[in-house]
Parts: structure tokens; sequence; C-alpha cells
């Protein structure tokens, strides 16, 4: 039977530790600005909890809404303006973004100093070679709760499905600068559950609901799901959490695991942001 990882236990103590941290500056408080493009209805809802999340710890929060239609000039003008507010620690753009921006170059428009999602070129390299100023937050999220659990991943064989360039990639190489053995897995991989066997710490970020089932556990795994799919009205994970639990040594539920630390990661890294502007 596995122990069950608890995000919210471990969101709850990373973020009373920020609260703490805010609480005694005295200067000024962080800031984190966020962009969101369009009406999209859970955007919005995903702006509003991150915004609360902000309140909670005394992080300030400014939101700017753009309309659908907006052009890419206007998206650079208005994030030139949040980089060149020394107020401002942190940019957060709402993804996606509407078809008739420019995604990369957005990106690349956000100063790197205030890229708390971790998205911008250069903070990519930084991570790249093991110096990373932020890290992106889903993957940090997996680190933070595989911490907090004290699994050592020194000399550990972790196995990662999924190569996307927010989760799969990143994660692999957090990982990897943590010392663990890290091979990635995709859907051209020849017989995955076999590779997926060999894991001392399985992450899985396929958006594939219920896809790793029992025949790709080695008894005693460490199993990491930052899967989120909505199937018939509820939340399941990438997992097949009811087969894998007796398997596995440790285990993260969805939802309740990594998907709940993943806005305190974002907060983790706007108060780095800050000190870096200090
Ligand atoms: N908890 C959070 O806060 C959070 C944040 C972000 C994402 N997520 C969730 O994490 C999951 C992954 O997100 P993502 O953005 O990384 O997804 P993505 O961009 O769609 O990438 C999925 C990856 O999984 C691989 N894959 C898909 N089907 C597979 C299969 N049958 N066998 C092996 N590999 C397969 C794909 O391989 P190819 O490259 O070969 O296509 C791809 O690399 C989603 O459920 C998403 O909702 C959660």
């Amino acid at each position: 039977m596995a122990i069950v990882m608890d995000g919210k236990l471990v969101s709850n103590s990373i973020r009373s530790k920020i609260k703490e941290e805010i609480a005694a500056l005295l200067v000024r408080k962080p800031k984190l600005a966020t962009i969101l493009v369009g009406n999209d209805e859970s955007a919005k809802v995903y702006i509003r909890n991150k915004e609360k999340a902000c309140l909670e710890v005394g992080i300030l929060s400014v939101q700017v809404n753009l309309p659908e239609e907006s052009t890419n000039e206007i998206l650079l003008q208005t994030i030139e303006h949040l980089n060149n507010d020394s107020s401002v620690d942190g940019i957060l753009i709402q993804m996606p973004l509407p078809k008739q921006l420019s995604t990369e170059e957005i990106i690349r428009t956000i100063s790197p100093g205030k890229d708390v999602d971790c998205l911008h070129p250069l903070n990519l390299g930084f991570l790249c070679s093991g110096h990373a100023i932020f890290t992106p937050n889903t993957p940090q999220a997996v680190l933070s709760i595989l911490d907090f659990y004290q699994i050592s991943l020194q000399g550990k064989k972790a196995v990662v499905i999924g190569r996307s360039n927010i989760v799969g990639k990143p994660v692999s190489l957090l990982l990897l600068d943590r010392h663990a053995t890290v091979t990635i897995c995709h859907s051209k991989t020849i017989d995955l559950p076999s590779v997926a066997r060999e894991a001392d710490i399985l992450v899985v970020a396929t958006g594939r609901a219920s896809m790793v089932n029992k025949n790709f556990i080695k008894p005693g795994a460490v199993v990491c799901d930052v899967g989120i799919n909505y199937v018939d009205g509820k939340i399941k994970g990438d997992v097949e959490y009811e087969s894998v639990f007796p398997l596995a040594s440790y285990i993260t539920p969805v939802p309740g695991g990594i998907g709940s630390l993943t806005t305190t990661m974002l907060l983790n890294n706007t108060l780095k942001a800050y000190h870096l502007h200090q």
C-alpha cells in the first residue's frame, strides 16, 4: 500500500513560510502582474485563483485584461510597460494565447528577471545548464513534493512519461540535476510498460486519463501523477490510481497532488523575483 503524498499539506507548509518571509519585508511587498487575453471562463478562474493565493501570502497582484482580438503589438507594449515598472516583480501571461498572437515573440519580450513562469529561452538555458534562477512551476511542484516526503533521488532510476516543454522536459532536467538517472518516454517509445517498470521514480505527464496502470509499475516505485483530465465531469490523473496504489510505495492523488502545488511554486518564484530586484 502506498503512502499518499498530500499536495495540499505540502502547499500549506510552503505557503506559510512564504507568508512569514513576506510579513517581515518592511520596504515594499512583492507584486505579480497577470495578463489575460480574451474571455475564456476557465482562464478567468485560473487567474482569480492565482490572485487569491497572492493575497493569502501577502503578494500584491495586478491584473491586465486585454480583449480577445488584441494585436501582437498591444501585448508587446503591455509587457514592456510591466518590464519597466519597478513595482512589478513577476509577470505571468495566461496561456494559451489567441491564435493571431505570436506566443514565442511574446514570451521572449518578458524581462527574464520577471519571468516567474520560467518560459523565456534564457531561463530555460539556465535550467539546462544546471544554474536555474527560476524553475517552471509544475516540474518544481514534482520536486517539492518528493523533497517534502524525503524521497532521495541520487542514483535512482527515474522515468518520465511525456516530453512537453512545460512538464516532461523540465522535470527530467530537474531530476537529472538531483543526480537521478533519467529516461524520457513519449508516444513513440517502444514497449512503454517495460521501460516504466524500470523506474524507482515514475513521473507521468501525458494528458491521457488513467493510461498508466499496474503493468507500468515496479513494486515499491514512487509515482507522481501530473495529469489533469476531465472525464464525465470529474478530474482524473494520467495514472489509474486504484490499480497502482497497492503496488507503489508513494503516490500523488489527482486531485490533491501535484496540481495543488503549482500555484504555490508561482508564489515562490515571485518572491525570488522580488529578491532579484532588491
Ligand atoms: N498539475 C498541473 O499543474 C499541470 C500543469 C501542466 C500540465 N498538467 C497536465 O499534465 C498532463 C501533460 O501535460 P502537457 O502539457 O505536458 O501535455 P502535452 O504537451 O500534450 O504532452 C504530452 C506528452 O505525453 C506524451 N504522450 C501522449 N500520449 C502518450 C502515450 N500513449 N504514451 C506515451 N507518451 C504519450 C506525448 O508524446 P509525444 O511528444 O510523442 O506526442 C507528449 O510528450 C496533462 O494532463 C495536463 O493537464 C498539469
